[in-house]
């Protein structure tokens, strides 16, 4: 598939150069050439520069897509989502209105244990009916790459029909779709009296599965109080990667317990949330190649904290942003929603937030040399939004500017 995207006001690249990620005060280059047009063969991207610049060669029967007044930019990639879910969670919504907080209502019985009781009685076409919905209302937002967690099974047979059910969405849309294990997201009721043996369950039954048949490229764990210690979770962490799934971390998203030291330690992908995170775990990070990923939605949903962002990038680290789109924690999958609550809550810059939810969202995922730029050589995912100038994405909340998804070089019909 061929198509010429040509005369867009604004082209923004991100510039990776190569680089896996951009830390620090590389987050602020955004790559911008004004007046641009992008080629794009065979779903890669085979040409980029100014329409200057622009020489047709052999190319006369390339469709072509004139994109005058518009902003184009890598397709968002949204690498923390546990957005297969049956069931719905409202009313917590009411209850933390009145003052209820997330871990009062999860230690009621309410919180992921609800959705875990939907989802253990949905059947795989009704989650997989349900998340299709929900990746296709994404894609018309702009995410062209997300990463979907089990973690609402909880028993062997609920976690691998979950699996199953996102690896074969795969085949269904468009859209890339990355699998990420998290039977160590809570500890089940059955499970409750003895919590570790539903550790032995996961790392000697669900693990060797899950590795067998390849149904996870990454193993999460909610490193918490009242969830997983530090030690449970890196016995899970090390066994996960010896299957071959990358470890990635839920770490100090309810208090400071260590887990962007124990992601730095076990070489996770990622370290998700970090809204309690100390001095020494920003260190950690930023001497890492841990990618801290913020979920700016969840403090703003659930009436927490947010994430220390700018200690982060300006202590050296690389920061992504991501939805963590989910019903209990939030019930939100839009990226540019996440970047203007960045940008207004956690003094993110709008380049900062652009390059956290592509390029840097790609590298959380370990796909950042195929995506999340627009650069000769990767993948033609790529986004025109109908606005003047990149920093309405953020600036103009609460409506899509996304007018057209493009997804290795095809224009997306919806
Ligand atoms: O990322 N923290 C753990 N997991 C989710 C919440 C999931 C839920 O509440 O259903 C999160 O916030
Ligand atoms: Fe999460």
């Amino acid at each position: 598939m061929h198509l010429f995207i040509k005369n867009i006001s604004q082209l923004v690249t991100i510039a990776a150069d190569g680089k896996v990620a951009k830390s620090g005060p590389e987050m602020r280059e955004l790559g911008i050439i004004s007046d641009a047009g992008v080629l794009c063969r065979e779903g890669k991207i085979a040409w980029v520069g100014p329409m200057s610049s622009w020489r047709q060669l052999l190319l006369d029967d390339v469709p072509e897509l004139d994109a005058r007044g518009t902003v184009v930019l890598p397709g968002f990639v949204d690498s923390h989502t546990h957005m297969m879910f049956a069931g719905s969670r409202e009313e917590e919504f009411g209850l933390r209105a009145r003052g209820s907080t997330y871990r009062q209502i999860a230690e009621g019985g309410g919180g992921i244990l609800s959705t875990v009781r939907h989802v253990r009685s949905a059947s795989k076409k009704e989650l997989k009916r349900s998340t299709l919905r929900y990746m296709n209302a994404m894609m018309r937002h702009g995410t062209t790459t997300v990463e979907i967690k089990s973690g609402y099974g909880l028993d062997f047979d609920s976690e691998i029909k979950m699996l199953e059910a996102i690896n074969e969405l795969k085949n269904e849309e468009m859209m890339t779709v990355v699998p990420t294990f998290i039977g160590a997201h809570a500890v089940p009721p059955e499970f409750s009296a003895e919590p570790g043996k539903y550790i032995d369950l996961i790392i000697n039954t669900m693990l060797p599965y899950v590795g067998k048949k390849r149904l996870a490229a990454f193993c999460d764990v909610f490193c918490e109080k009242g969830y997983f210690g530090l030690e449970e979770s890196e016995r899970i962490l090390l066994e996960g990667k010896r299957w071959g799934m990358a470890p990635k971390v839920h770490a100090e998203e309810l208090s400071p317990l260590g887990g962007a030291g124990l992601a730095a330690k076990v070489g996770a992908a990622s370290a998700d949330h970090l809204e309690h995170i100390s001095g020494d775990g920003i260190q950690a990070l930023a001497a890492s190649h841990v990618i801290a990923a913020l979920l700016p939605g969840v403090s703003f949903f659930l009436h927490h904290g947010y994430a220390p962002a700018r200690k982060l990038i300006d202590g050296g680290a690389a920061v992504c942003i991501a939805s963590d789109f989910n019903p209990g924690s939030c019930m939100s999958f839009s990226i540019p929603l996440m970047m203007t609550i960045a940008c207004t809550q956690m003094s993110m810059t709008p380049e900062e937030a652009i390059v956290a939810a592509t390029l840097n969202g790609a590298a959380a995922l370990n796909m950042s040399a195929s995506i999340g730029s627009v650069e000769v050589g990767k993948n033609a995912d790529l986004i025109v939004a109908d606005i003047p100038d990149y920093r309405f994405l953020a600036y103009h909340f609460g409506t899509n500017h996304i007018v057209k998804t493009i997804k290795n070089g095809t224009i997306l019909e919806f």
